[in-house]
C-alpha cells in the first residue's frame, strides 16, 4: 500500500506555490495524497510567521496532532515554511513530536529527511539558504485526469526569492533571506511548458516582484529593475499565454517602462496590487518604505492612466507604533484619493528580529480594531461603487471552474481580477475566455450572463507588442 501525505498551507501565495513543490517532491518518492490527517503517513505543515496570530495557529494545530502521533508513532510530522526557517531547532524543542523542520530553500531534501526519520533518526532541522547557488523548483504541469480533474487554468511562476527591503515591521527578509533572481530563460521555459499543459494565466511571484533583475548581470549593474523587460520577453516568447499577472510589486520599483508595458501589452491585466501600508509620511519613514505619500500617489496615477478602467488594490497596516489619529486619517484620505477597489488591512503585530520591535507596540488593541473597521468601511464602499458601476458593461472572463454555489454555475475573473459568476447552459467552459454581460453586483463579486455566441467565437490572437523593445527602464524620481 502506498504511503500517503497531507500538506497543509498557511500564508501567502509563495507558500501555496511551495506547497505544490512539496507535493511534487513527495509524489516523486511514491507518496499519494491523503484526504485527512487521520489517513496520512506524513503530515507537512507549511507555515507563515508574518503576524503573531499565524504562529499561534501553527502551535495549536501541532497540539492537535499530538494525540494522533501518540496513537500512531510511525506517523511523521514535518514543519516547513517561514516559522520553520525562523525557529529552526528551537521548534523541535517547542514541539517535541515534530520529526522534521525544513526551510523554504531545503524542500528538495524533504524526502531524504523523512526516510531517515522513518528509519529511526532523531528529529532534525534543515534551514539553510541557497545564497551561493539559488535553485528555483520548476512546477510540473498538472495533467487533467479524465473525468476527475479539470485542467489547471492559472498557475504561479517564481521570479525571485527573498527580500532586501527590510521594512521595519516585517519578518520576511529573515524567513526568506536576501534577494536572488531567477534567469529569464528559465522562467520563459516554465511558462511555455505550463501553457502547453493547458494553463491560460500565469502569475509571476516575488516579495518585491518588480525589483527583478537579470542574475547574469554583475551585481553593481543591477541598480535598476529589469522587470518590464521580463514582461515583454514572456509576452513575445509565449504568444499563446492569455494573461500575465504579477504580485507583489513594490512602489519604489514602479518604473516608466513598467507603466508603458501596461499600456502596450494586452496580456497584462488592467489591475495591480500595489501595497502602500500607510498614507502618512511620518509612518512611511518609520516603516522604511522608501517612498513618500506623494511619490506613491504619483505612481498610482501613472498606472491608473495606463489603460481605461485600470484598478488598484493594496495592503495597509493599522496601529503601527506611534500611529496617531492624524496618521490614520492620512491613510484613509490616501485610500480615497487613489480609489482602491480592494484592500487587505492588518493590525500591526510585533515580530521577532524586526527593527520596529524597539518602537514598542503602543497603539491599544481596541484602537487597532476600530481603525481596521473604519478602513474596511471606506474600502467596502469604494468596492461597492466600483462593482455597481460595472452593471450593464461587458467583460471578458477567464473561466476558472464551477462556482462553489453549484447549480451549473461557473466563475472566473475579469481582466481586472473581479470575480464573475455566470450560468453556462450545460457545457463546461473551464479555461475559456468568454464575453459576459454584467447584470448584478454583489458585495465582492459580479453576476453576468454569457453574451450569445461568445462561447463559439474563436479568441482573436493576442496583439503582439506594437513597438520596439522598451527603452532602458527609466527610474521614476525616487531619490532613495
Ligand atoms: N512582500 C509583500 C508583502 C509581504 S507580507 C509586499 O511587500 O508587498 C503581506 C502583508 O502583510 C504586507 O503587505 C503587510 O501589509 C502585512 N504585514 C507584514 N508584516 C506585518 C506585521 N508585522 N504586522 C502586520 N501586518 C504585517
Ligand atoms: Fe516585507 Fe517590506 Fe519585503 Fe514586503 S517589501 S516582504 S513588506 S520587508
Ligand atoms: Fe507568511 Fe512567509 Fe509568506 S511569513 S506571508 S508565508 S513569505
Amino acid at each position: 500500500m502506498p504511503r500517503r501525505y497531507l500538506v497543509q498551507t498557511f500564508g501567502c501565495q509563495m507558500n501555496v506555490h511551495d506547497s505544490r513543490r512539496i507535493e511534487e517532491v513527495l509524489e516523486a518518492d511514491g507518496y499519494v495524497p491523503a484526504e485527512e490527517p487521520a489517513l496520512a503517513d506524513v503530515i507537512v505543515v507549511n507555515t507563515c510567521s508574518v503576524r503573531e496570530k499565524a504562529e499561534h495557529k501553527l502551535m495549536s494545530l501541532l497540539g492537535r496532532y499530538r494525540p494522533l502521533k501518540e496513537e500512531r508513532p510511525k506517523l511523521l510530522l514535518a514543519v516547513a515554511g517561514c516559522v520553520a526557517q525562523q525557529e529552526g531547532e528551537r521548534l523541535l524543542e517547542r514541539a517535541n513530536h515534530v520529526d522534521v523542520v525544513i526551510g523554504p530553500d531545503n524542500i528538495p531534501e524533504l524526502s531524504a529527511l523523512l526516510r531517515d526519520a522513518d528509519g529511526g533518526a532523531p528529529p532534525v532541522a534543515r534551514t539553510v539558504f541557497d545564497d551561493d547557488a539559488p535553485e528555483f523548483l520548476v512546477a510540473t504541469p498538472r495533467r487533467p485526469v479524465e473525468g476527475v480533474a479539470r485542467p489547471e487554468v492559472t498557475a504561479f511562476v517564481t521570479t525571485m526569492k527573498g527580500c532586501d527591503e527590510r521594512c521595519t515591521y516585517c519578518i520576511v527578509p529573515y524567513t526568506r533571506g536576501s534577494e536572488r533572481y531567477r534567469p529569464a530563460a528559465e522562467m520563459v521555459a516554465e511558462v511555455k511548458s505550463l501553457v502547453a499543459g493547458g494553463v491560460r494565466e500565469i502569475t509571476l511571484l516575488g516579495q518585491t516582484v518588480n525589483s527583478w533583475s537579470d542574475p547574469s548581470e554583475a551585481k553593481d549593474r543591477r541598480a535598476d529593475s529589469r522587470f518590464a523587460e521580463l514582461l515583454y520577453r514572456i509576452a513575445d516568447d509565449v504568444p499563446d499565454l492569455a494573461r500575465l499577472r504579477y504580485t507583489s510589486p513594490h512602489p519604489r520599483h514602479v518604473t516608466s517602462a513598467l507603466v508603458l508595458a501596461h499600456r502596450e501589452l494586452d496580456v497584462l491585466p488592467a489591475h495591480v496590487h500595489l501595497p502602500v501600508q500607510s498614507g502618512s509620511d511620518r509612518l512611511l519613514k518609520r516603516m522604511l518604505r522608501r517612498y513618500s505619500r506623494e511619490e506613491y500617489i504619483e505612481r498610482a496615477r501613472l498606472l491608473l492612466g495606463a489603460r481605461p478602467g485600470f484598478t488598484l488594490s493594496t495592503d495597509i497596516i493599522v496601529g503601527f507604533p506611534g500611529e496617531t489619529d492624524e496618521d490614520f486619517e492620512l491613510t484613509l484620505s490616501l485610500v480615497r484619493e487613489v480609489g482602491f477597489v480592494a484592500a487587505f488591512g492588518f493590525k500591526y503585530s510585533p515580530r521577532p528580529y524586526t527593527p520596529a520591535l524597539r518602537l514598542g507596540d503602543d497603539v491599544p488593541e481596541a484602537v487597532k480594531s476600530e481603525r481596521l473597521q473604519r478602513l474596511f468601511e471606506v474600502v467596502e464602499a469604494q468596492q461597492g461603487r466600483h462593482l455597481a458601476g460595472l452593471v450593464g458593461t461587458r467583460t471578458r472572463v477567464l473561466v476558472e471552474g464551477p462556482s462553489r454555489s453549484g447549480k451549473g454555475r461557473f466563475s472566473g475573473r475579469s481582466a481586472r481580477h473581479e470575480i464573475v459568476h455566470f450560468d453556462a447552459d450545460g457545457f463546461d467552459p473551464t479555461g475559456a475566455i468568454l464575453e459576459v454581460e454584467i447584470v448584478e453586483a454583489h458585495r465582492h463579486s459580479l453576476l453576468g450572463v454569457l453574451v450569445p455566441g461568445s462561447a463559439d467565437r474563436p479568441l482573436e490572437p493576442r496583439k503582439v507588442r506594437p513597438t520596439s523593445p522598451p527603452a532602458s527602464p527609466v527610474r521614476l524620481p525616487i531619490a532613495r
